[in-house]
């Protein structure tokens, strides 16, 4: 389904922020971007002319959807298996395939995966009952982290767990005792780290710096990037893991391995992995306009079988600092008021209606003076949530 000069069209499945993102290097890059969207005032179909509505769940929408795209890739990883299945039926290609994506989609089945593989993750185990429960805190002593396998996201579907009691009404919904539960040791983590890569049908791969992430309340607030004060050794493993994560699972396009920084009893840093997401994430928002290649023009690439592009920072540092929704509902005055006391801040909206604590935008520093970039990127989010009014 060519465009005209013979170019390809990407088809997205989920009209959010991060398809949205997509448009503008699509644009650039003179490829035609096709979402299929929640609604007709979904982020991305603000701004993205072929945009028609239909439910990622619904198999014939889906289908009427991916006949006029070349490739299809996901705005989010809630495709259902039979979905992805009637897909592959039709020949579509997708990137991720639906044999990668299910490590990014079902955190028990990215848990097994990662043990397979050898890589350092959190002491875990699969509950379906409250003796399941019982045992596990026995051994990794409370409190524990519960998850449930699919679906959550912003901290959503995590529950920091005191006592049998808190894991009482997760056991009982309906279905646990069918999928089970994820139990994880509550990791004492010294921060998070995230490292983004992406790797083309091809093989061909390509990873920026490994970042800090801070997350607030379960949602991504802040990014450093590059993570300072990393050790260059620590750098170095955490993304040949990344990279042997893509390789092995086969990922295409953006992967995103999040990870926690520890130390062993010696007191030497290492990594646990925390989980995965296969598409581009809020832990690379900065390298839009901290790097050679930005994550959305790169997941762009990777999906369409494309050379991949630099992955190196053109700056010393890139702060992101992500924008929430506070109770203020009119933003367009902050926005102004922000654009004009930072010109160097670089301000990106969704589109979004303002919910209290919805991801509605974020705002990207760079430069040399990592500790003065923090205030700013911290300073313009927070006046655009109307936290701040000075
Ligand atoms: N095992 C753990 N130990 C300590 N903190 C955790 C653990 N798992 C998750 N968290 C915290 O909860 C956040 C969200 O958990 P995550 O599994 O990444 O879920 P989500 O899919 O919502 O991003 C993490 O970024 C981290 O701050
Ligand atoms: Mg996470």
């Amino acid at each position: 389904m060519r465009a005209p000069g013979g170019f390809p069209v990407v088809g997205i499945i989920g009209g959010g922020q991060l398809a949205r993102m997509c448009a503008g290097p699509a644009a650039e890059l003179g490829i035609t971007v096709s979402v299929l969207a929640e609604a007709p005032d979904a982020s991305a179909a603000l701004v993205i002319p072929s945009a028609p509505v239909g439910s990622h769940a619904d198999v014939d929408a889906v289908l009427a959807f991916a006949a006029h795209c070349d490739v299809v890739t996901f705005d989010h990883e809630h495709v259902p298996a039979p979905v992805l299945s009637a897909l592959v039926a039709a020949g579509v290609p997708l990137h991720p395939t639906p044999e990668a994506l299910v490590f990014a989609q079902d955190k028990l089945a990215m848990r097994s995966r990662l043990t397979e593989m050898g890589m350092p993750c959190p002491r875990w185990a699969l509950a379906r009952s409250a003796a399941d429960v019982a045992a596990f805190a026995e051994e990794a002593g409370w409190p524990i982290i519960a998850k449930t396998p699919r679906g959550g996201y912003d901290g959503k579907g995590v529950l920091v767990a005191r006592s049998a009691d808190d894991m009482a009404e997760w056991l009982s919904h309906e279905g646990t005792e069918e999928t089970g539960l994820l139990l994880e040791e509550k990791v004492d983590f010294v921060r998070e780290l995230a490292v983004l890569v992406a790797r083309s049908p091809s093989g061909q791969a390509a990873a920026w710096p490994v970042v800090e992430t801070v997350q607030t309340e379960g949602i991504c607030t802040e990014v450093l990037a590059p993570a300072p004060d990393l050790s260059p050794d620590l750098a170095a493993c955490a993304t040949e893991s990344a990279l042997r994560i893509a390789g092995e699972l086969g990922v295409t396009g953006v992967l995103a391995v999040e990870m926690f920084e520890v130390r062993d009893g010696q007191g030497q840093p290492g990594f646990v992995v925390n989980e995965l997401a296969m598409r581009p994430h809020n832990s690379g928002h900065w390298s839009m306009d901290g790097a050679v290649t930005g994550q959305f023009e790169q997941h762009l690439r990777a999906v369409l079988d494309l050379p991949l592009g630099e992955p190196t920072p053109h700056h010393r540092w890139t702060v992101m600092a992500n924008v929430l929704g506070g109770s203020d509902e009119e933003l367009y005055s902050a926005y102004r008021h922000v654009m004009a006391r930072d010109p160097g801040a670089k301000v990106h909206l969704y589109g979004k209606g303002v919910r209290p604590g919805r991801k509605i935008g974020h705002v990207n520093v760079s430069g040399e003076d990592l500790g003065g970039l923090r205030e700013r990127a911290g300073h313009a989010a927070a006046y655009i949530e109307g936290r701040v009014r000075e």
